[in-house]
């Protein structure tokens, strides 16, 4: 028969773990140390505790943040939470005043506060290291305005743009990301501190106050809902997995440009591994990582989602689920977005192959049709199958249209037999590129002035 005593502890110790988040929620010291200096400055204002217990709350408070800090805390997993393990640390360090601290709060409003400060401080941060690598692909598009490279549509080369123009669609979308992070921030800037358990409090708090002095824009309206809202989480995973997508896509265009096949970039040393067993690879595993880590934030994402769905108001203790999934898709985007910024710094970039590369696959054949429809007058459907028979005539030749001489041009179709010598001009790729100066098109000139658009932008911002 086991003993039913030990059977009993170890019960108490696995229901403990199970409970507890302080494993991972003291990732929050900071903010809850701060979110209790506020709340106890507010307190003291209101004559609701005296200057004196004010005063040693703080410094208690200080004293425990140093002792974190220098990692002379004890971490007890039967504090069960950050908050517990500060509140119970104050009580040992000042004695009776400590207890003082959680009136007309509740842990379900202070961890609200808690986290949607630490959300707040990591959008700031994550729109930091947004802006540096918009500023490294604005920096490589000022200076391959003039690259050629195929654009691709199924995967498909299609038509001449320049590489400029493809690192700027790259800034476009972290931007539109930048601006998420910077709405986001501004949407969920309201202090939940003092909606107390569910209802509010009887007693005279001023939560305009606890806001001010937190660098929040204003109290929450509503203590029910802010009790147990956690929107603000799920914007910043939804933010993160957004970012992340856009992190996987120049990741797997880095992955194939690298490849042989392509020879259009090579990654700096730094960011290639080798192989174990092939002597001869350079592999790149930074991009296939960051591609990776893409699945996590969606995961973390999804994984909140799912913990909210079923919940009735207001706090529940599934809302505990909410952090490990924010820290991990915060950490995950830090470092993603620093690597790809480093990697996209020291991108060895092969305008010879890029340039060779548009010579496959006709990509100036619409220009040619678009030639005959403005300088012709030929119905589109008619050019369109002129130029069929000069894409199938330079395949004859092994050629490129782009490739073809007049005498080629015109001994293709009997209807360009006569055609004046300046069709050439727009079988060139480089021209066909330029033709593009329609505001966002390809060009030179206006991948030139879109450069403009963003070094504005980001002097702004
Ligand atoms: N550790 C808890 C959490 O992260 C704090 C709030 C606990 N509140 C409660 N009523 N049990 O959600």
């Amino acid at each position: 028969m086991p003993n039913k005593q030990i059977l009993k502890n170890t019960n108490a110790e696995i229901l403990n773990q199970f409970n507890a988040s302080l494993l991972f929620d003291k990732k929050l010291y900071l903010q809850d140390i701060k979110g209790s200096i506020a709340h106890s400055k507010m307190l003291a204002l209101q004559g609701i505790i005296s200057i004196d217990d004010q005063d040693s709350i703080e410094k208690g408070l200080l004293q425990i943040k140093e002792e974190i800090e220098n990692r002379q805390f004890v971490w007890k997993i039967e504090d069960e939470d950050i908050h517990m393990a500060v509140e119970n640390r104050l009580s040992q360090i000042i004695g009776t005043p400590a207890g003082r601290l959680h009136t007309a709060r509740s842990r379900n409003d202070q961890v609200a506060t808690d986290f949607t400060l630490y959300v707040q401080d990591k959008t700031l941060d994550i729109k930091e290291k947004l802006k540096k690598l918009i500023t490294t692909f604005v920096d490589i598009a000022s200076k391959h305005s003039d690259t050629l490279i195929p654009g691709m549509t199924h995967l498909q080369h299609a038509q001449p743009i320049n590489f400029g123009f493809h690192m700027l669609a790259y800034a476009n979308m972290f931007k539109r990301d930048f601006e998420r992070f910077t709405s986001s921030y501004e949407r969920n800037n309201y202090s939940p501190l003092g909606s107390a358990a569910l209802a509010g409090t009887p007693h005279n708090i001023d939560r305009f106050k606890t806001a001010e002095l937190l660098g929040f824009t204003a109290p929450t309206n509503c203590a029910l809902d802010s009790s147990s809202n956690r929107d603000f989480a799920l914007e910043i995973l939804f933010n993160i997995a957004t970012s992340m997508m856009h992190i996987s896509r120049i990741s797997e265009e880095l992955i194939l440009w690298s490849s042989y096949e392509f020879g259009f970039v090579r990654m700096s040393d730094e960011y290639a591994t080798t192989s174990s067993i092939m002597p001869q690879k350079k592999n790149p595993d930074v991009p296939e990582l960051l591609r990776g880590k893409t699945g996590r934030a969606y995961g973390n994402l999804i994984g909140l989602l799912t913990v909210m769905k079923g919940l009735p108001l207001a706090y529940n203790k599934d809302t505990q689920e909410d952090k490990e999934g924010v820290f991990d898709s915060v950490e995950t985007i830090e470092i993603s977005l620093d690597i790809l910024t480093a990697v996209m710094e020291t991108l060895i970039i092969n305008k010879e192959n890029m340039e060779k590369a548009c010579k496959i696959g006709h990509l100036t054949a619409t220009d040619l049709a678009d030639y005959l429809v403005q300088k012709q007058n030929i119905p589109f459907r008619t050019a369109y199958y002129i130029t069929k028979d000069v894409v199938a005539y330079a395949n004859g030749l092994t050629k490129d249209v782009s490739e073809l001489t007049i005498e080629e041009v015109r001994a293709s179709s009997s209807e360009l037999q006569s055609v004046s010598e300046d069709i050439i001009d727009c079988l060139n790729l480089r021209n066909s590129m330029n033709a593009r100066q329609s505001f966002g098109g390809t060009s030179t000139s206006e991948t030139n002035h879109q450069v403009k658009i963003f070094v504005d932008w980001l002097s702004k911002n």
